[in-house]
């Protein structure tokens, strides 16, 4: 039996000040992993899992991401005229996609308060969130066995990935109850980017959920917490320790692979990970590498 979740929200609206000033004016959902925005990855990722109803959330720089879904009749016309097939047909799968909607954000007030944004379009239904700046590999069905967890226990489901102690000041941080399944918990408690000391475990929040719409009306209500801005963590902990708000809120142990694409180091990663492993370029590609990393032995 198919999912009944179809909708999924794509928060792009973000200052992206980390990768400044490359992200003066176009948003960082748009820096190419190899020829490929990083939303489009985000956008090819929900459409599998069969949400065909695509709401981006977008800010200051929406231009640069509605034209990237839309039609480019002058390029797709020269591209037809040269007889470059291949190309022309890379340009046309982006917009025959799905159906992608969008609404602006005004005020990057934060990643809870982006997400109400899309409550008019969502109404009264579960619904997906995928950051558009993190990255699942293609091979790991995580939505689809989230979906799963959902369709079991009802309510909320996030995605959770075991980070060393240096990292967990990074992330939202979960407080978790084991269940039957070794890869399935509850969540009892959430706190966002804590101090090692004071985190409840070393299971970080990553960029996937699937909430419950009662999400909305806890927002509503969510004040500015830490950085000044409304957080989407503090929201979840209002539906996991009031289940009476939206039901309960599980969590899915993600061990498969995942990138960050809106900090520097980990976007280069990304980048040289996916190159290597790209049918048409990977060889010659990890040749160079190779003797590029052999040659830098001795350095630094
Ligand atoms: P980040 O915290 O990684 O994005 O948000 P940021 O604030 O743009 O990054 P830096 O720290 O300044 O470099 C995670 C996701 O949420 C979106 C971002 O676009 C990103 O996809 N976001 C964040 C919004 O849509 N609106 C916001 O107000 C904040």
């Amino acid at each position: 039996m198919g999912s009944s979740v179809f909708k999924a929200v794509i928060p792009a609206a973000g200052l992206g000040t980390r990768f400044l000033p490359a992200t003066k004016s176009i948003p960082k959902e748009m820096l190419p992993i190899v020829d490929k925005p990083a939303i489009q990855y985000v956008v090819e990722e929900a459409i599998r899992a069969g949400l065909s109803d695509v709401l981006l959330i977008t800010g200051r720089n929406k231009g640069a991401l509605e034209d990237h879904f839309d039609r480019a009749i002058e390029l797709e016309a020269t591209l037809e005229n040269r007889g470059d097939v291949e190309k022309l047909a890379a340009v046309k799968q982006i917009t025959e996609l799905g159906k992608i909607h969008y609404v602006r954000q005004g005020d990057p007030l934060g990643l809870g308060h982006a997400v109400l944004t899309a409550a008019n379009h969502v109404g009264y239904e579960t619904f997906v969130v995928l950051l558009g700046d993190d990255l699942i590999a293609e091979q790991d069905n995580l939505l689809g066995e989230m979906l799963d967890v959902h369709k079991k226990f009802g309510g909320s489901v996030i995605a959770l990935m075991e980070v060393p102690d240096s990292q967990v000041s990074l992330y939202g941080i979960a407080s978790v109850k084991k269940t039957d399944s070794p890869n399935i918990v509850e969540i009892l408690d959430l706190v966002e980017k804590p101090n090692v000391e004071n985190a409840p475990s070393n299971f970080a929040i990553i960029g996937r959920y699937v909430l419950d719409p009662a999400i909305f009306k806890v927002l509503e209500k969510t004040q500015a917490g830490r950085g000044g801005e409304i957080q989407l963590t503090d929201a979840i902990r209002e539906l996991a320790v009031n289940e009476k708000l939206g039901g309960p809120v599980h969590g899915v142990i993600f061990s498969g692979r995942r990138y960050d694409t809106g900090d520097r180091v980990s976007y280069l990663k990304t980048v040289v990970e996916l190159a290597s492993e790209r049918a048409d370029i990977g060889g010659e590609f990890t040749m160079w590498l190779k003797n590029f990393v052999g040659n830098l032995n001795g350095k630094r």
